[in-house]
């Protein structure tokens, strides 16, 4: 864990420094949800996967030759796939130093290292001048936020006027019962879950025009079994690799991520621009 992660940080940090030899090698280098249209859609959670980074690539619309900051990037797959695709410059910034050590083994494999750069960062204070970037987007990284307005106004200080950002997150779509959201809470450190409505309104606030969003919780959601597939089906090599604790914690984790029914839970794809001040 880097010396520089705050108090309020630093059991995130080491969480998700636990967390990524799991993930990725269950998710192949991704750590957010995957989309499947049916029961019948034999897509792996990997190739999934790869269709919410590409619904997020192509709500922000970023060109060959931009520089795309990727909050909270975690093993760096989707910064290297949106990279391949779109031509983009792009620099990832996570909590964890494990995290930032695989993304840059992934990126240097892929034989983009000169064009995708990751560093330990935290997003509550970015280590980038303001307007530094053309777009920024975060894919399911400020559920823990221990600020969340306040991590957004960084987010838009360091994104240039007019530039474009794509944001994923959760939503509560109904209440929740107590030990329901109890669990889901100890799994995402405790945030707030806010509405579709709420995330619109703490964007706006920031400084964000909001030009897109759509909501397909019950495609990333209503087949929570394929993660915990996912997870059995390599449970074996992983506890070779991770060890037993690692992995027992990893499924404690997703049990609380997953407790609440589905329909409870939304997950919402928002993207806009900076307005041009
Ligand atoms: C669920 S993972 C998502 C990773 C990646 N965006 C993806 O889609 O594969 C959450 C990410 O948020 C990052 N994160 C959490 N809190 C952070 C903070 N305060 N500053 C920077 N990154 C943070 C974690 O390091 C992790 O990379």
């Amino acid at each position: 864990m880097s010396e520089t992660t705050r108090s309020e940080t630093r059991p995130i940090s080491a969480a998700f420094d636990a967390l990524t030899p799991i993930v990725d090698a269950v998710n192949d280098g991704a750590f957010h949800l995957a989309y499947w249209y049916d029961e019948n859609d034999d897509a792996s959670i990997a190739e999934a996967g790869r269709r919410v980074t590409r619904k997020v690539l192509s709500a922000l619309g970023i060109r060959a030759g931009e520089h795309l900051l990727d909050v909270g990037c975690g093993p760096g797959a989707p910064a290297v796939l949106m990279a391949s695709e779109s031509g983009a410059r792009i620099t990832g910034v996570a909590i964890s130093d494990e995290e930032v050590a695989h993304a840059r083994r992934r990126a240097a494999a892929a034989g983009l290292a000169g064009q995708v750069e990751f560093r330990q960062a935290d997003y509550m204070e970015l280590p980038f001048p303001d307007a530094a970037f053309d777009g920024v987007v975060a894919i399911e990284a400020l559920l823990g936020a221990p600020d969340l307005p306040a991590a957004l106004r960084e987010l838009h200080r360091v994104l240039r006027p007019g530039g474009r950002f794509a944001f994923c997150h959760c939503t509560k779509e109904v209440a929740l019962e107590d030990g329901q959201m109890t669990r889901f809470n100890t799994s995402t450190w405790g945030s707030e879950l806010p509405t579709l409505s709420q995330w619109l309104d703490v964007i706006r606030s920031a400084g964000f025009s909001v030009e897109e969003y759509a909501q397909f919780g019950p495609r990333v959601l209503g087949q929570k079994d394929r993660y915990h597939q996912a997870l059995a089906a390599r449970r074996t090599e992983l506890v070779s690799t991770a060890g037993e604790e690692a992995v027992g914690r990893f499924e404690q984790s997703m049990a609380g991520f997953f407790a609440p029914e589905a329909g409870t839970i939304g997950y919402a794809l928002i993207a806009g621009r900076r307005s041009r001040d």
